[in-house]
């Protein structure tokens, strides 16, 4: 029935049967109804088609795209699995490409996407080049296959990032900026060599915000993250990107002359002109942001309390802050600081941004670490760790002294300490 008549359509109806008040929300306003959450994960889990589909409405995906819908690389709201088989990265990745003021490839856009409508070249497949080291460790770089549009610029850097988990972003997205530049000059007068900087984002409409989403803190809101996934990894046009091609460049002219999801609307108002109109993208927000943290394994009280001294000790919680205030008096209990560090080289990538240098990273929020470490999705922001031991052997730069005093603790209060954060 639902295909028949088209997810759109059932939308529609769904969302006439909702308050007005509700309809007009601006994303992160109010809390969103019931029926308005259960829309909003129906769409995170949706897979589009491309456009024209019989089902008319649930179509415009790409033309280039990543995946078919949010779930794909964020499965049962968690991190993608980092999966990396015969060299070839596994859904979920993401290939980021940029030039060091920004803007995309000339010919490759933004995204290096490995998917196409029919007709369409893709970009070709990301290879991976995982490099074992002598201590155990794997050194991981990208390295893009099968170019279907010919060479990268040389000025194009990369990036390559796994999904990470969404649960308990709504608590982050509710830390005021004024916490986190708070945190900003705390850590600048410290005498430990960590300084993290709050990520200053420059919108398109010349505002400026704080950074607090994605490894490298690059989008200030749920909002403005969950649409460029829509645009850069879906291929989906929305309020804040109303290109209807997505990451096609003027230079893949095939790509940009594709039909898209547009040609299927009926109503007359922009919002109607979207793939994903205004409606659609706050119910998804509203979905991302209702996810509750993720639950930490139980441990043992006296432990968890000693493993809890051993990290602060050890100076981890300088970064991986136990909790963040939130604007409704609560705390956030996710372990990140939500600034940038420097993580030393061994972390760099080649894709510097401005406001974020290649070594620099969002401390990554390390509530979820069990379900990660259960499931065996990899650490870090490539995936490339397969332990604690490993991701701390990765910590450089910033966190070169913690890691250094991690490695000289006696094997007890390692083995306590690594207990410690895998039950995170
Ligand atoms: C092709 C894989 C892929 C798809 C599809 C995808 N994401 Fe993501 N998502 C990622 C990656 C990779 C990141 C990290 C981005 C970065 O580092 O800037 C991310 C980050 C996020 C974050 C920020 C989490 C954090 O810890 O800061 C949110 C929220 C999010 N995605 C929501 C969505 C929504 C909503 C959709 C569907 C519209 C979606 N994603 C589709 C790969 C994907
Ligand atoms: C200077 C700040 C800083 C300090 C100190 C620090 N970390 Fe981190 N940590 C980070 C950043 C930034 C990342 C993300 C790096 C990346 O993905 O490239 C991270 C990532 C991690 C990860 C991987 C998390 C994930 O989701 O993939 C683990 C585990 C971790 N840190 C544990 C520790 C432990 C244990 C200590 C203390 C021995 C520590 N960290 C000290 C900043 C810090």
């Amino acid at each position: 029935m639902m295909g028949r008549i088209g997810f759109r359509v059932a939308l529609a109806l769904a969302l006439w049967a909702t308050p007005v008040s509700a309809q007009n929300m601006a994303a992160g306003a109010q809390p969103l109804d019931k029926l308005d959450l259960a829309i909003g994960k129906a769409l995170f889990k949706r897979p589009w088609v491309p456009a024209p589909a019989s089902t008319r409405g649930d179509d415009g995906l790409g033309p280039l795209f990543d995946a078919r819908s949010c779930t794909t690389c964020h499965p049962r709201d968690g991190r993608a699995p980092a999966m990396i088989e015969d060299g070839t990265a596994g859904r979920g990745f993401v290939l980021m490409i940029a030039r060091p003021d920004g803007s995309g490839d000339p010919v490759y856009g933004r995204r290096f996407q490995i998917d196409a409508v029919p007709g369409i070249p893709p970009e070709g497949i990301i290879g991976v080049k995982d490099t074992p080291l002598p201590d155990g460790r794997t050194a991981r770089a990208p390295h893009p296959q099968g170019l279907g549009y010919g060479a990268l610029d040389p000025a194009s850097g990369l990036s390559l990032r796994v999904a990470p988990d969404l649960k308990g972003r709504g608590a982050l997205a509710q830390v005021p900026d004024a916490a986190l530049l708070a945190i900003e000059t705390e850590q600048a007068k410290g005498q430990d060599g960590v300084s993290g900087r709050a990520r200053r984002i420059t919108r398109p409409d010349g505002t400026t915000a704080i950074g607090r989403f994605g490894w490298k803190a690059g989008q200030p809101d749920l909002a403005s993250q969950s649409a460029e996934a829509f645009f850069l990894d879906l291929g989906l046009s929305n309020p804040y990107h109303p290109e209807p091609w997505g990451d096609c460049t003027p230079t893949q002219a095939a790509c940009r002359d594709a039909p898209h999801g547009t040609a299927n609307r009926t109503g007359g108002t922009a919002d109607d002109a979207l793939e994903i109109g205004r409606p659609l993208l706050d119910r998804v927000v509203a979905y991302v942001a209702s996810l509750p943290p993720p639950e930490p394994e139980p441990l043992p009280e006296p432990q968890r309390r000693a493993g809890a001294r051993l990290f602060a000790a050890t100076g981890c919680a300088a970064c991986h802050r136990p909790a963040l205030p939130t604007r409704d008096g609560g705390q956030a209990h996710m372990f990140t600081d939500l600034l940038l560090h420097d993580m030393g080289p061994g972390l760099g990538d080649t894709m510097p941004e401005p406001g974020a240098g290649a070594s620099q990273w969002r401390t990554a929020p390390l509530a979820g670490v069990s379900e990660a470490l259960a499931a065996r999705t990899g650490l870090l922001h490539d995936g490339r760790a397969r332990t604690i031991q490993e991701a701390i052997g990765w910590h450089g730069g910033e966190a070169a002294e913690a890691a250094r005093r991690f490695g000289a603790l006696p094997a007890p209060d390692k083995a306590a300490l690594v207990r410690y954060v895998s039950s995170l």
